[in-house]
C-alpha cells in the first residue's frame, strides 16, 4: 500500500513542531524516518497512524484520502518503543486484543494468533504473561499484535531501543524478514543511523522538523546532500577542517590539496574526510601532521592526526602497523571520495 504525505503541518499549541513536509512510501518499501531527539520523527509517525490530528496536509493510503480517517479505522500496526503490553493478559490474549476488539469469532482468533505466533517464532509462549518473557521475546509478541490485523501499514517507533546490543542485531533482521515475507509498506522511526542503514531501502534524514534528504542508505553515504547528512551519517565520524578555496584547497598555512576534479568552489569551504579514506595505505595527494590519537579496534586502530593548524583528521588503519603517539606523518587523502560543501552547508 503507497503511503502518500502531502505538506503535513503540526502544531502543539503556538509552536509549529513539522511544516509542510511531504514523504511518498512505495508499496513494500520500508523507509526510515532519522534524525535527533525532537526533530519530529514521532510525530510524523502519530499523525500517519492518526493518533495526531495534523493541522495542515493530506495524508493518502493508495488512492484513499485518510486524512480525517480516526486511528481504530486506519489499516495500520503500530509497534512503540515500550512495547505497551497489557501485563494482566497473556501471549494469546495480547495478540488477539485487535481481533476481539473487532468481534471475531473465538475459533477464528485462535486460528489467526497462531498463525503471527508462528511467524514470530513465539509459538511456545502463548500462555505466558508479558513479564515473564524477555525484552526480545516482547519485542516479538508487540509486532505480532501489530500485524494481526493484516494491516497495509507497519509502523514502527524505536522499536529496538530498550534490548541490549546483541538482541538488538538479531531483531533487526528479524524485523526485516517479517517486513519482506508479508510485503508490507513499512516506516521505522530511529535516531540510530546503523538501524536505518541496515535494515530500510530508503532514509529520510530530518532535521527540525523537516526532511533534509531522502535517498537510498548508500546514495546518502556517497552522496550526502549537505554538512548535516555528511556528519550524521558513518561510524566513526566524518572528519571537517575549514578550507580555503582559491585554484587550490588551503588548509591553515601549511597544508594543500588540489581541488578535487570538477569543483570550481572559490572561498572559505568545508571539507569533508571520511576515516576510511585518509591514512598511510591510500593513494593521492598528502596531508601533514602529528598522530594526537590512537584508538584501537581490533581489526583497525582510528587514529588521530592533528595538522599545524589545529584541525583534526581521522584516520582508519589496519591493525599491525607501527605509529606511535606523537609522531609526525604525511598520510594520502583519496581526493575522489572527499565532500565539499559551502559556507551554509550545502554540498557543492
Ligand atoms: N504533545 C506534545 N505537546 C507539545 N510539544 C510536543 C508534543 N509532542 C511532541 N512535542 C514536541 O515536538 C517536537 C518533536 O517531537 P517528537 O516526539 O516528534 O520528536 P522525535 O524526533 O520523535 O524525538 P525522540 O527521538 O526524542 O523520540 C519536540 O520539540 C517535542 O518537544
Ligand atoms: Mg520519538
Amino acid at each position: 500500500m503507497r503511503i502518500e504525505l502531502q505538506n503535513f503541518t503540526k502544531r502543539f499549541g503556538d509552536t509549529t513542531v513539522i511544516e509542510d513536509m511531504s514523504l511518498s512510501v512505495a508499496s513494500g518499501e520500508m523507509i526510515a524516518l532519522l534524525g535527533p531527539s525532537g526533530c519530529g520523527k514521532s510525530t510524523t509517525l502519530f499523525a500517519i497512524s492518526g493518533i495526531h490530528r495534523i493541522d495542515g496536509g493530506t495524508l493518502h493510503f493508495g488512492d484513499r484520502d485518510v486524512t480525517r480517517l480516526p486511528p481504530q479505522d486506519r489499516p495500520v500496526g503500530v509497534v512503540f518503543q515500550n512495547y505497551a503490553l497489557y501485563p494482566h493478559m497473556s501471549v494469546a490474549d495480547n495478540i488477539g486484543f485487535p481481533l476481539r476488539v473487532q468481534n471475531l469469532k473465538p475459533a477464528e482468533i485462535k486460528r489467526r494468533v497462531g498463525e503471527m505466533a508462528e511467524l514470530v517464532q513465539i509459538g511456545n509462549l502463548l500462555a505466558r504473561k508479558p513479564q515473564q518473557l524477555s525484552g526480545g521475546q516482547q519485542q516479538r509478541v508487540a509486532l505480532a499484535r501489530a500485524l494481526v490485523r493484516k494491516p497495509d501499514v507497519l509502523l514502527l517507533d524505536e522499536p529496538l531501543a530498550n534490548l541490549d546490543a546483541k538482541l538488538r542485531l538479531e531483531m533487526r533482521s528479524e524485523i526485516r524478514r517479517l517486513q519482506r515475507e508479508t510485503g508490507i509498506t513499512a516506516i521505522l522511526v530511529t535516531h540510530d543511523q546503523i538501524e536505518a542503514m541496515s535494515m530500510c531501502d530508503r532514509i529520510a534524514l530530518m532535521k527540525d522538523g523537516r526532511i533534509e534528504q531522502i535517498s537510498t542508505p548508500g546514495d546518502m553515504y556517497e552522496r550526502p546532500a549537505s554538512r548535516y547528512v555528511a556528519g550524521f551519517l558513518g561510524n566513526p565520524p566524518i572528519s571537517f577542517l575549514r578550507a580555503e578555496a582559491k585554484g587550490q584547497l588551503t588548509i591553515g598555512a601549511d597544508n594543500a590539496l588540489p581541488l578535487p576534479h570538477g569543483t570550481a568552489a572559490r572561498g572559505p569551504i568545508t571539507l569533508g574526510v571520511r576515516p576510511e579514506h585518509f591514512g598511510p595505505q591510500h593513494r593521492g595527494p598528502s596531508i601533514a601532521g602529528q598522530v594526537s590519537f590512537i584508538e584501537p579496534q581490533g581489526r583497525e586502530d582510528l587514529i588521530d592526526v592533528t595538522l599545524p593548524c589545529d584541525q583534526r583528521l581521522r584516520a582508519i588503519v589496519p591493525a599491525g602497523h607501527d605509529i606511535a603517539l606523537g609522531q609526525p606523518v604525511t598520510w594520502q587523502v583519496d581526493l575522489s571520495r572527499v565532500h565539499l560543501f559551502d559556507a551554509e552547508g550545502a554540498r557543492l
